[in-house]
């Protein structure tokens, strides 16, 4: 877990940065060494430091050594489902206004990216509840919690087929990331409380009109968005300051609406 402001101690996850800001990461284990490409780094070199020093492999090669940020753990963590981006886990926290204390139920769990933003979101007050139908992914999503933000008591995992059951009431947030979101949000409209926000992210066009044919139909939803971000970084230095030439052109798109009283 994640010891922000305090000297590494075991079960953290560790970035590595080498001199090209090629991105490493692994979890800090006493007495266990990171092999990079056959350049040796002891854990016990680490542990007890704070962040932000320099280590030298076994070879002489320098290393820049930190915490993973939420969004650098995201891309870098073992991975059961493809994750959300931190593009846009940004813009669904502000977009569907994840705010601290709020019910939020997510579908499904993945690889835990998006829960970790949400935890972190809702705090101590807040309750995050996961649906998720594979248990193999529950495991991997656990594993990833645990080592980035530690097991909390307001995270409720269900194993459950959302298309089939919803069981939650006073939901203020809904977060879909499943392939077919509009048969979700069929069976969770009757437990989200008025003025709830669902958001739904969907890599394909036809899934968003699907989802918002759905919105429309079930007549107890308004404000309907549909949007998606693009990042573009620049390349700085000396006489090139320009966009970099490459990017993630596309991940996927963002539906939001609210939940009138019927
Ligand atoms: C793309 S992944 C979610 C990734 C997650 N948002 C993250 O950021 O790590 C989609 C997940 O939905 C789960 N899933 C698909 N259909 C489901 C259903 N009907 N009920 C529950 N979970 C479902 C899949 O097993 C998969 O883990």
């Amino acid at each position: 877990m994640n010891r922000y402001g305090k000297p590494f101690a075991k079960g953290e996850p560790v970035l590595i940065l080498d001199r090209k800001d090629r991105e490493y990461y692994d979890i800090l284990e006493k007495d266990k060494v990171t092999n990079i490409r056959g350049d040796l780094l002891q854990h016990n070199d680490i542990l007890g430091r704070e962040e932000g020093f320099i280590l030298e492999s076994q070879r002489g090669t320098p290393y820049r050594i930190f915490r993973p940020t939420l969004g650098e753990h995201t891309r870098l963590m073992p991975r059961g489902a493809q994750v959300i981006y931190p593009k846009d886990l940004g813009m669904i926290l502000i977009w569907a206004d994840i705010y601290p204390g709020a019910t939020v139920v997510e579908c499904g769990l993945g690889s835990g990216a998006m829960t970790s933003a949400l935890l972190r979101a809702v705090g101590p007050r807040g309750k995050v509840i996961s649906y998720e139908i594979r248990g193999d992914f529950i495991r991997n999503a656990t594993r990833n919690l645990h080592n980035f933000i530690g097991p909390k008591k307001n995270h409720i995992i269900r194993q459950m087929d959302i298309y089939e059951e919803f069981v939650d009431d006073h939901v203020d947030r809904l977060i879909l990331d499943v392939p077919e979101p509009w048969r979700a949000i069929e069976k969770a409209a009757p437990h989200l409380r008025p003025g709830a926000i669902v958001c739904s992210y969907s890599p394909t066009v036809l899934q968003v009109k699907e989802t918002v044919d759905t919105l429309r139909r079930l007549k107890c939803f308004t404000q309907f968005q549909t949007l998606e971000t693009l990042l573009r970084e620049w390349n700085i230095e000396g006489l090139s300051v320009r966009p970099n030439l490459r990017m993630v052109a596309h991940t996927a798109f963002l539906t939001f609406a609210r939940r009138l009283q019927t």
